[in-house]
C-alpha cells in the first residue's frame, strides 16, 4: 500500500510511521510527504529519512479553490492508495475528495464528535472533561467529521496543561494511527494480491 502523508507542524505522527516503517512494524510505502507552506519539521523529517517531499504553499496561490487543485496534482502524482494527515491544518475540498474518495485519513486529538477543530486539547480541557482521547477517521468536507474508524480514551489528570495532555494523547494517537494504516494496509495488499 502506497501513502502520502501530508504536514503543517512538526510532523511527530509522521515520525511514528516512519519509524514503525523502517522496523518492519508497518508494511506500507510512504510515498512522498506534503505541506501546505515551506519549511515544516514534517518534511524536515521526510527529507532525512530519503523521502520524497513536496510544498504547495497556500499563500502563493489567488484562492482556496487552485491551491485545492494544486495540492490534488501534486498528491496524484504518486499514485496514493491512502492520503494521510498528520497534522494537516487545512480542510481540503470536493475536488480532492473526489479524486481519493473514502482515501483521505486524518487524525484528532480528542474523542470526535466532541471538540473538533484546531484546539481539540485546549478545548476538552476548558470544558473540565474526565477523559478525552483520540479519533483516526476517513475525513470528509467538514472539520473533523467523517466515519470513525478507530478512537482511543486517555485520562486528563490534575494539573494537566494543554502540552502534557496533547503529549499524552499523541502516544495514543500514533499507536492508533500506525494500528489503522496496518489493517488497511493489509486489505488492500490482499485486495490487489486477488486482482493480479
Ligand atoms: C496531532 O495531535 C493531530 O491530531 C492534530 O495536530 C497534531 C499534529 O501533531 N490535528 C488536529 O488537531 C486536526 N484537527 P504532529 O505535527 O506532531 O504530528
Amino acid at each position: 500500500m502506497r501513502i502520502v502523508v501530508l504536514v503543517s507542524g512538526t510532523g511527530s505522527n509522521l515520525q511514528a510511521v516512519i519509524d514503525a516503517v523502517a522496523d518492519g512494524t508497518l508494511n506500507v510505502t510512504i510515498a512522498a510527504v506534503g505541506a501546505d507552506r515551506t519549511g515544516t519539521g514534517g518534511v524536515r523529517r521526510a527529507a532525512e529519512a530519503g523521502i520524497g517531499t513536496f510544498e504547495v504553499d497556500f499563500r502563493q496561490y489567488a484562492d482556496r479553490a487552485e491551491w485545492n487543485r494544486a495540492l490534488t496534482r501534486a498528491v496524484a502524482a504518486h499514485e496514493p492508495d491512502y492520503v494521510v494527515s498528520s497534522g494537516f491544518m487545512r480542510i481540503l475540498d470536493q475536488h480532492f475528495l473526489d479524486r481519493f474518495p473514502d482515501r483521505y485519513l486524518n487524525t484528532h486529538p480528542a474523542l470526535l464528535p466532541s471538540f473538533p477543530g484546531a484546539h481539540g486539547v485546549r478545548d476538552a480541557l476548558a470544558y473540565g472533561v474526565k477523559v478525552t482521547g483520540c479519533t483516526v477517521m476517513i475525513a470528509d468536507a467538514g472539520v473533523d467529521t467523517g466515519p470513525i474508524l478507530a478512537q482511543a480514551p486517555v485520562a486528563v489528570l490534575p494539573g494537566d496543561t494543554e502540552e502534557t495532555l496533547h503529549e499524552r494523547i499523541k502516544v495514543e494517537e500514533r499507536r492508533l494511527l500506525i494500528e489503522t494504516l496496518a489493517q488497511l494496509a493489509a486489505s488492500t495488499d490482499a485486495g490487489s494480491a486477488a486482482g493480479a
